[in-house]
């Protein structure tokens, strides 16, 4: 028996002045859709259907982008006649999953999470319902579907705009979060019909149908206060930004993470930190960031889809799809382009740029320097201002250097080019030819010396400056 879920992704926003379908929209820089998604992926649900609607294809190209195994198909709601519709259109994967449970999911409430979805399935198998509505205590009940309470379990949810007055004052709310059994669903959902307020196929008539049927319905109180919040326009959008940022930052709190002042400091939802690390201001840590412990992450660091050891120290430091070992040392002001690998101990100073490149362990590149495209061995240190020289306006080309090798100050290396284990360059050269190992490599005008020139050039200077104020 397989546990699947329906999200349902099909609204526009249209208070948010996009014309990105609303799920798109990004909470602590990932879109609600993919919130729900990480959500059931960590609940470890079999089969996922979304359902779109507005800008569809735009929903289809995000899925492609994303990096997961996990099996996910759309379908498409060609009108908006309401979340009843919305699973309509899932006739098929219903079908294809009947054997089962199906939870269904707003795309738009991004703060769902493992264990309210875990926690009502068990509820769920554990009273034989055939659905088992997710619901929540809010203070401000507006807008929401309302539950109604009967002797044993669930009696209804009636919409907000449906309400009698009383039912107005309840303050337990349908959080659009449900588990069904998948065949049960299936006797109903086509049953529903839009005689309501707001001439809409709700999916919550289910709910009341099964139970008119004899069927078992319960409700799921989450203890996530913010399992149904959504937006419906910047400013709510800002508000769950907020809200998401404080949560994570706190649930790092209780791992043991020190936070020195948390202005600015946005961690993403997939990421992940080790003890005894330390996070000061400005910091972003976004996408599938890992870092390991004891690091200090200092100012303004932004790290993104980023692997990073233990005793890491990083210091105004932007690294993106990035390797960084076990205690290496980088910044300030130092960016690492995508497929930067430095391997442990290595120290890379202030105003360095690597790209598509690894640097060997206990390497120095202190300052000032550009490594694009190249092989770096251990203990190889770089002087001041060293450029590797990867692209001639057409191809891009690799340059290799070996283990121990001393580049000196500006040096430029004209890729295709390899220095040997140990070897040297003096400073200043433009090295367009191998060097072996163990070698000195110069390459760069021979030193010539006039004497006496600049002061014959001084004396002229001066005579005309003179004779020009005599007149
Ligand atoms: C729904 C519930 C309500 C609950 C609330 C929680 C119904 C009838 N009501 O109300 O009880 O308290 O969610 O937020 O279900 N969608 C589609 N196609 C449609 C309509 C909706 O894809 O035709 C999607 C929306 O994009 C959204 C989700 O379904 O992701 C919920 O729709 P929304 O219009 O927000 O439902 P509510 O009226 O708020
Ligand atoms: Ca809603």
């Amino acid at each position: 028996m397989s546990n699947n879920v329906i999200i349902l992704a099909g609204g526009q926003g249209k208070r948010m002045k996009t014309n990105m379908p609303k799920v798109l929209c990004n909470v602590l820089g990932e879109p609600m859709l993919e919130w729900v998604l990480t959500a059931c992926e960590r609940a470890e649900l079999d089969d996922i259907c979304v359902v779109k609607g507005f800008e569809g294809e735009q929903v289809d190209k995000y899925l492609k982008s994303r990096n997961s195994d996990s099996s996910i198909i759309t379908v498409m709601q060609e009108e908006r006649l309401g979340t009843g519709h919305a699973v309509m259109m899932a006739e098929q994967f219903l079908r294809e999953h009947e054997d089962g449970n199906t939870l269904v999911l707003c795309g738009d409430a991004p703060f769902i999470d493992e264990d309210t979805i875990n926690g009502a399935l068990e509820l769920h198998k554990e009273k034989g319902c055939s659905v088992t509505v997710v619901t929540s205590r809010v203070e401000n009940p507006t807008g929401y579907g309302r539950v109604i309470r009967g002797e044993d379990g669930l009696a209804g949810i009636v919409e907000h705009k449906d309400c009698t007055p009383a039912q107005l004052a309840i303050t337990e709310i349908n959080s659009g979060c449900y588990w069904f059994r998948t065949s049960d669903l299936l006797e109903v959902l086509f049953e529903i019909k839009p005689d309501n307020a707001q001439g809409e196929y709700y999916l919550t008539d289910c709910v009341e149908l099964l139970i008119n049927k004899g069927k078992t319905a319960d409700a799921f109180v989450s203890e996530n206060p913010n399992v149904a919040l959504g937006a419906n326009d910047r400013r709510g959008l800002l508000t769950l930004n907020d809200i998401a940022r404080f949560e994570i930052i706190g649930k790092w709190l209780d791992e043991g993470i020190e936070f020195t002042c948390t202005d600015g400091v946005i961690i993403g939802n997939n990421v992940t930190i080790g003890r005894g690390t330390r996070i000061d201001s400005g910091v972003n840590l976004r996408g599938n960031t890992v870092i390991g412990e004891d690091c200090i992450i200092g100012n303004n660091c932004i790290i993104e889809n980023t692997k990073v050891g233990s005793g890491v120290n990083l210091n105004n430091v932007q690294a993106y799809e990035s390797v960084i070992e076990d205690n290496v040392k980088i910044g300030p002001y130092v960016q690492l382009r995508p497929n930067s690998h430095i391997l442990k101990g290595a120290k890379i100073g202030d105003f360095v740029e690597i790209k598509n490149s690894t640097i060997g362990e206990g390497t120095a590149v202190a300052h000032l320097t550009y490594i694009g495209d190249s092989d770096v061995g251990a203990n190889v240190n770089f002087g001041c201002g060293v450029v590797t020289v990867n692209y001639d306006g057409d191809k891009k080309f690799r340059t290799v250097i070996e283990d121990n090798a001393f580049i000196g100050c500006n040096t430029n290396l004209i890729a295709p080019v390899k220095i040997g284990k140990g070897a040297y360059t003096a400073a200043g050269s433009t090295i367009t030819k191998d060097v072996p190992a163990d070698a000195l490599a110069i390459e760069r005008g021979k030193a010539a010396i006039k004497e006496n020139y600049a002061k014959k050039k001084l004396e002229k200077r001066t005579k005309k400056f003179e004779d020009s104020h005599k007149k």
